[in-house]
């Protein structure tokens, strides 16, 4: 494993019971807060995506595959789709609604970003049930990009996000 890999892992914190009691939130901020951390996460996220071959596109689900999708696509010099949380973008949208580890959730993606046939690699922070990275793989598709396959920074094994994601090439940085 990486120093890389090392640098991050350092910087990610657990926080017991919150958004709701009995969930243990992974919190990426200290990540973020650190320059030396947000660069070392992106170097690391090119490697671990380059094992899924060649693409477009980075797709990132708001709002955390965001703030890792849109530096890690301009250190590659590709483009970044925000598929984002329901009523933020104009139309033509297209939908999909999912159970979160806590909730439901609706993420939309503006149809017509894009081009038909395009490999987009599918990028967020955590994979827990693999709701949102499910239905986001699936706008991307329905969008008419070709998923190459599905990154994360951190898997929290056990939750059935693998299974939920089964048939797609899934790496995760840490689990
Ligand atoms: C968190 C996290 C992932 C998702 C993982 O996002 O950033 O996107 O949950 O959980 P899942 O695999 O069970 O779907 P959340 O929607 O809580 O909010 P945020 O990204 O806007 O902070
Ligand atoms: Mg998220």
């Amino acid at each position: 494993r990486s120093a890389d890999v090392e640098i991050v892992e350092s910087l990610l914190r657990e926080v017991p019971d919150f958004p709701q009691p009995g969930v243990l939130f992974r919190d990426v901020a200290g990540v973020l807060a650190s320059g030396e951390g947000l660069a070392a996460a992106t170097r690391a996220m090119a490697d671990l995506a380059s094992e899924l071959g060649e693409f477009d596109l980075v797709a990132g689900m708001e709002a955390r595959g965001f703030l890792f999708g849109a530096p890690l696509a301009t250190h590659l010099g590709t483009g970044f789709i925000p598929v984002r949380k329901a009523g933020k973008l104009p139309p033509p949208v297209l939908a999909a609604t999912y159970e979160l580890e806590y909730g439901t959730a609706t993420l939309e993606l503006r149809d017509g970003t894009i081009p038909a046939g395009a490999r987009v690699l599918v990028l967020d922070d955590i994979l827990a049930t693999g709701g949102t990275a499910s239905a986001g793989a699936d706008l991307v598709e329905r969008a008419g990009g070709t998923v190459v396959g599905l990154a994360f920074l951190f898997e929290i094994p056990g939750l059935g996000g693998r299974d939920r994601l089964a048939g797609r090439e899934v790496r995760s940085l840490i689990v």
